[in-house]
C-alpha cells in the first residue's frame, strides 16, 4: 500500500468513499455531513493545489481505499499551542477497515504536518462515532465536548481531540 498526495484523477474514488461515509451517517440517523471541497461542483483541481487543504490517498494495487484531508486554517482555541493543523476528514473503504489503512494515513499526515512546522493537530468527531476509539489509539486526547443544532434541526454532539506532532 502506498500513501500519496491526491491528484485530479482520484476525484471519483474519493467521492465514492465520501458517499459511503454519508450513506453510513444517513443509515445511523445522523444525517449527511457537508464538506465544502467535496460538494458537487467544488473546484477540486484548485483545492488540490492549495497546500492549506491537503488530501492524501491510500492506494492498494492501483485502487484508492482511503483518503484523509488536512487543513491548516484550523480554529485554534488553545492559545499556548504553537501551530495547530487539523484533520478534517478521513474515510477508509468499509471493505478494508481494521487492516491498518487509517493508521498509515494518520502517520503520513502527522509527518507531513510536522514537516510544515505544525506542533499540534486538532480534529472533531461525533461523540457516538466508533472512530473515537481509533483516534485514541492514534494518540489523540479528548479536550472538550460541544453540542450544536444541525441544519436539519437535529442535535449533534462532537468531541474535540488533540495530539502533538513533535
Ligand atoms: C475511523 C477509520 C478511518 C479507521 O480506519 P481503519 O483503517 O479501519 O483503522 P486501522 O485499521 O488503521 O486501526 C488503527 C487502530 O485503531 C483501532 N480501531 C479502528 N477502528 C476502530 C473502531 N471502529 N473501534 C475500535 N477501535 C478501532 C484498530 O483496532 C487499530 O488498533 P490496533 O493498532 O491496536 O490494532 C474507519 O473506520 C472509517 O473510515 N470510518 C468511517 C469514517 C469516519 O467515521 N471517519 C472519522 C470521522 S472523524
Amino acid at each position: 500500500m502506498k500513501i500519496r498526495g491526491a491528484s485530479d484523477s482520484d476525484y471519483n474514488a474519493v467521492m465514492r468513499l465520501y458517499m459511503q461515509f454519508n450513506e453510513d451517517r444517513v443509515k445511523t440517523g445522523t444525517g449527511e455531513a457537508g464538506y465544502r471541497y467535496l460538494e458537487a461542483g467544488a473546484p477540486w483541481s484548485e483545492l488540490l493545489a492549495d497546500e492549506d487543504c491537503m488530501t492524501f490517498v491510500a492506494e492498494e494495487k492501483g485502487v484508492v481505499v482511503g483518503f484523509v484531508t488536512l487543513r491548516a486554517d484550523a480554529f485554534n482555541p488553545f492559545k499556548k499551542v504553537g501551530r495547530m493543523g487539523e484533520i478534517d476528514l478521513i474515510v477508509v473503504d468499509e471493505r478494508v477497515r481494521r487492516k491498518g489503512v487509517g493508521r498509515r494515513l494518520v502517520e503520513h499526515s502527522l509527518k507531513h504536518l510536522h514537516g510544515r512546522g505544525f506542533t499540534h493537530v486538532l480534529l472533531n468527531v461525533r461523540v457516538d462515532n466508533p472512530a473515537t476509539s481509533f483516534w485514541s489509539k492514534m494518540g489523540f486526547r479528548k479536550v472538550s465536548k460541544t453540542g450544536f443544532d444541525r441544519s436539519d434541526g437535529a442535535k449533534e454532539t462532537i468531541v474535540y481531540m488533540v495530539r502533538s506532532v513533535s
